[in-house]
């Protein structure tokens, strides 16, 4: 029998590159390749690439560099190494990489991944292999599922993808061509594999995709389900005792979303919901399609119904055109919201996205400024969220053995980290802690009872026919 290949694999960006990372490993591993943190020792490396913000292809360039010496050494050593660029770079750049690095064997785009054993065998015959197409068949229904060891290797909490792509057309963003058109998965293939995860110790689920709120995938019954719907579908699934959902979108926000934020316990009061900016003037040029006063009201929608929920968002500073007065309408926004965290970003022209044209650039000092202006803001605001915690009884979901011995860490709803002393036998239960004290972002506590907290996860009411 021949030895197993080794796969190394380094993920850049975004929790969907995270899951796809493990879908190639899972596909790969049908075709005799193990998993190896070993650059060195790797038959065949993917590098899977981020496209979203500065300076993505340079970084990618930069890494084959490294990767070259690594071939080389590979060589001499009478080895070969496979070098494969994968992710959103791949797909944007694809024949540029295979002219300007030599050393590359293989491009796939995140929408070829099924078809990675193919391009392996075309490299294997020497063909440099370049896949960016958006195939029409269902990607996902080819993609090999994970074994029983992998998903427990992977731990208690685990990303689904349900919906993929980017209709929106934001005039900064890659994503509508780097991830296609949107696509939404079935319900019965998502609850498949939810119940996959969960019949092998997962508990956490977050349901992920570009807008993910903009799910609309085909029903038992044949029809498109919102994802409201399905959530109260993955509420019933045994096993599933925390659900989250990321990213969304302010103008996907429907009733029955609210409705599963209202009627399900198992779906956890923290949604990340993006706004970029506060001013209605940029968010216009941003072809966001939604206002200030309406991201607001959508915020306000879900507190109706739950308000203990907490929000996260994104946030762009310097897109063309801001002025200190739009800035400061972000800031406005910020205060009048009161967020658990945010990412924020300076603006950065992504090639062949409409903003990239936009004339009116803000100043470098400006961005940097700004930026250090609304962090601070949301530092406040986070650390005061996580203050907040010290004192209180919260439901902690248990991940994993921290570095301190005898300690776990798990997460709170609000995914923040909190760490206790207690045996690992609690790994993925959801128990009452008392949280004492603050450490940088991650609470400390202990443990009320020995008891898990049981939640029922199924609805209180249900929505649609
Ligand atoms: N420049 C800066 N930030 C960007 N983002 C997306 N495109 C750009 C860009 N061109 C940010 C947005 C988005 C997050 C994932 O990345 O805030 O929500
Ligand atoms: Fe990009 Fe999100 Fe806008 Fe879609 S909605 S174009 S993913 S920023």
């Amino acid at each position: 029998m021949t030895p197993p290949r080794k796969l190394h694999i380094k993920s850049y960006g975004c929790q969907m590159n995270v899951y796809d990372a493990q879908r190639m490993v899972d596909t790969l591993g049908a075709e005799g390749f193990v998993e190896t943190a070993d650059v060195g020792a790797a038959d065949l490396v993917i590098l899977n690439t981020c496209h979203i913000r500065e300076k993505a292809s340079e970084k990618v360039y930069s890494e084959l560099g490294r990767l070259r010496v690594a071939k080389e050494d590979a060589a001499r050593a009478g080895r070969t190494m496979q070098i494969a660029v994968a992710g959103c770079v791949a797909q944007a750049e694809g024949q540029e990489i295979i002219a300007r690095a030599p050393t590359v064997d293989m491009v796939v785009g995140p929408q070829s991944y099924h078809h990675l054993p193919e391009l392996l065998a075309r490299a294997g015959r020497g063909e440099r292999a370049i896949e960016t197409e958006f195939p029409a068949e269902d990607k996902f229904a080819v993609l090999a599922k994970p074994s029983r060891e992998a998903i427990r290797a992977r731990g208690v909490s685990a990303f689904v993808t349900v919906q993929e792509g980017c209709d929106k057309f934001c005039t900064f963003c890659v994503v509508p061509y780097t991830r296609g058109s949107e696509m939404s998965r079935p319900v019965a293939r998502i609850v498949d594999e939810v119940t996959q995860l969960t019949d092998n110790g997962v508990r956490e689920i977050t349901l992920i995709g570009q807008n993910v709120n903009a799910y609309h995938g085909e029903g038992p019954d044949g029809r498109a389900w919102t994802l409201g719907r399905l959530l109260y579908r993955i509420a019933e699934i045994p096993g599933v005792a925390r659900i989250r959902y990321s990213t969304s979108h302010p103008n996907d926000v429907d009733d029955s979303l609210i409705a599963a934020h209202r009627d399900l316990d198992a779906l956890m009061p923290f949604v990340h919901l993006p706004v970029q900016s506060g001013s209605d003037r940029i968010l216009s040029a941003m072809n966001r399609k939604h206002s200030a006063a309406a991201y607001r009201t959508a915020v306000d929608r879900f507190r109706h119904v739950r308000p203990e929920i907490a929000f996260s968002s994104d946030f762009i500073v310097g897109f063309p055109g801001e002025t200190e007065e739009d800035f400061r309408a972000t800031l406005a926004l910020i205060d009048q919201i009161g967020y658990a965290g945010a990412y924020s970003f300076k603006y950065s022209p992504r090639p062949g996205t409409p903003a990239a044209d936009m004339q009116e650039m803000v100043s470098a000092t400006e961005m940097d400024e700004r930026l250090e202006r609304l962090q601070a803001l949301i530092d406040s605001q986070q650390s005061a969220f996580n203050k907040a915690a010290i004192g209180t009884v919260v439901d902690v979901l248990f991940e994993r053995v921290a570095r301190k011995p005898g300690q776990l860490v798990g997460r709170t709803a609000y995914l923040q980290p909190a760490h206790v002393m207690a045996s690992d036998e609690i790994i993925g239960q959801v128990m009452p802690v008392r949280i004492d004290s603050l450490e940088r972002y991650s609470l400390l506590g202990e443990l009320v009872t020995a008891t898990p907290v049981s939640r029922s996860a199924a609805p209180l009411a249900t929505v649609g026919a």
